[in-house]
C-alpha cells in the first residue's frame, strides 16, 4: 500500500481489538476517513461488512479496490490486464512533463510508462471496480519508485535510489466478499454522509491539524482523476488544492465538525483515533463523545512518529531547514458506546496478513 501520513498500519491489531469489543465479525462497520483503506481492508478480511468513505478521489479508488471490489469477481481479469499494461512502451505526456520534468517526483523513464499505462486505462472503459484496481496498481507501482520523503510537497534534490528502478505493476491484495454481504466505498464529505450511516460501529480517523491530504498527495489525485489540471509552485500542485478544503484542517472548525459527525451517526458504538498532536484536546473530545454515548474507554498506544519527522524538514533544494520535534507520540483509541463495553474482556479479532 502507499506511504501515507497517519496510516494506521502499525495500529491495526489495536483497532481490530477495539472494534471487536463493539461489533462482532459480520456486523456493518463504517470507516468515514478511509485514507489508504488499510483499516477497511483488515475489517473486511476479518469478516465485517464495511462501508468506507474518503473525500479525495485517490482514497476512493483505494477503498473501491481494497474494500468494495471482491477478489473472486476481479482478480483474474485484473491480473491479465495488468500483465498487458506492464508491456506497454513509455509515451511521454502530461504526467512526465508535469511531475518528472517541471518537478522530479518520478524519473522520466518511469513517468513515460505512467503516461502510457494511464492513457490505456482511460480508453479501456472498464467497470468502476476494475478501473479502481488498475489505478491502485499503477499508484502503488509509482509510489514504490518515487523520489520523495513520503509527502508530495517536495521531492529529493538527487534521485532517491528507488527512483532509478523500473516501475512494476502488481495485483493489489484483493479480498473475497465476506459471508455477511458486500462492502461499499463512498467519496463524500464525512459530515454530509454521517446522517445516512446506520451501522453497528463507526471508526473515525480524521486529520488532526492543518496538513491537507489533497496537498500532500496531489500527484495521486491527478493520476486518478486524469483531468490534467493547471498546476502551481515547485511541487506542481493542482490549482484546486487552494480551494478544496476540509473542516478538519482548520483549528477552529475541527472540533465543531467532529462533534456534528459524532452526533449525526446512527451507530451505538464509535472508535475514534486521535493523537496527542491533534488540535482537539483530550478533555474536549471526551466530553463530545460522552454527550451522545455515555460509556467511554480510552486505549493509549505510544508509537514512533511519521518517517518524515525523523528525516527532518528540507527546502525544495533538499537543504535541511528548521528543527524536528519529538520522535514519539501517543496515539489514542477512544471507544465510545451507548452500552457498557469491557475492553479487558475483548476477544482479539484476527487481522489478515
Ligand atoms: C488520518 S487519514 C486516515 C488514514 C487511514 N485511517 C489509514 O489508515 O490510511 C485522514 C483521511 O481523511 C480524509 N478526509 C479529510 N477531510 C475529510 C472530510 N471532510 N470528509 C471525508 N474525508 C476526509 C483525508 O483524505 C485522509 O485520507
Amino acid at each position: 500500500m502507499i506511504k501515507y501520513l497517519g496510516s494506521k498500519r502499525t495500529l491495526l491489531p489495536h483497532i481490530l481489538r477495539a472494534v471487536g469489543v463493539g461489533a462482532a465479525p459480520g456486523a456493518l462497520v463504517a470507516d468515514l476517513f478511509s485514507g489508504t483503506s488499510r483499516v477497511g481492508h483488515a475489517l473486511k478480511g476479518a469478516g465485517y461488512r464495511v462501508v468506507a468513505n474518503d473525500h479525495n478521489r485517490y482514497a476512493h479508488a483505494l477503498a473501491t479496490c481494497y474494500v468494495q471490489a471482491d477478489a473472486e469477481r476481479w482478480a483474474g481479469r485484473a491480473a491479465a490486464i495488468l500483465a498487458d499494461l506492464e508491456r506497454l512502451p513509455g509515451r511521454p505526456g502530461y504526467f512526465t512533463a508535469t511531475f518528472c520534468e517541471a518537478a522530479r517526483f518520478l524519473h522520466p523513464e518511469n513517468g513515460e510508462r505512467v503516461d502510457a499505462i494511464r492513457e490505456a486505462i482511460a480508453t479501456m472503459g472498464a467497470e468502476p471496480e476494475l478501473e479502481a484496481i488498475l489505478l491502485v496498481a499503477l499508484m502503488e507501482a509509482a509510489d514504490r519508485v518515487d523520489s520523495t520523503a513520503g509527502l508530495q510537497m517536495a521531492y529529493m534534490k538527487r534521485w532517491a535510489p528507488r527512483a532509478l528502478k523500473p516501475l512494476r505493476l502488481r495485483l493489489p491484495a484483493l479480498l473475497p466478499r465476506p459471508a455477511a454481504g458486500p462492502c461499499r466505498a463512498h467519496c463524500a464529505d464525512a459530515e454530509a454522509l454521517a446522517p445516512d450511516i446506520e451501522a453497528e460501529l463507526a471508526y473515525l480517523d480524521p486529520p488532526y491539524n492543518q496538513h491537507s491530504y489533497l496537498g500532500n498527495y496531489h500527484v495521486w489525485e491527478t493520476l486518478v482523476r486524469w483531468d490534467k489540471p493547471e498546476t502551481y509552485g515547485v511541487a506542481r500542485k493542482r490549482v484546486d488544492v487552494r480551494t478544496r478544503r476540509s473542516a478538519f484542517n482548520g483549528r477552529r472548525s475541527i472540533g465543531p465538525a467532529l462533534a456534528r459527525i459524532v452526533g449525526a451517526l446512527r451507530c451505538p458504538t464509535l472508535v475514534v483515533s486521535f493523537n496527542d498532536e491533534g488540535w482537539v484536546e483530550r478533555a474536549e473530545l471526551e466530553a463530545m463523545l460522552r454527550a451522545r454515548r455515555p460509556h467511554l474507554e480510552v486505549i493509549e498506544i505510544p508509537y514512533d512518529r511519521y518517517v518524515g519527522a525523523r528525516i527532518g524538514i528540507h527546502n525544495p533544494r533538499g537543504e535541511k531547514v528548521g528543527t524536528v520535534g519529538r520522535l514519539r507520540n501517543v496515539e489514542y483509541l477512544y471507544v465510545s458506546s451507548e452500552r457498557r463495553l469491557s475492553l479487558s474482556a475483548a476477544v482479539p479479532v484476527e487481522a489478515v496478513p
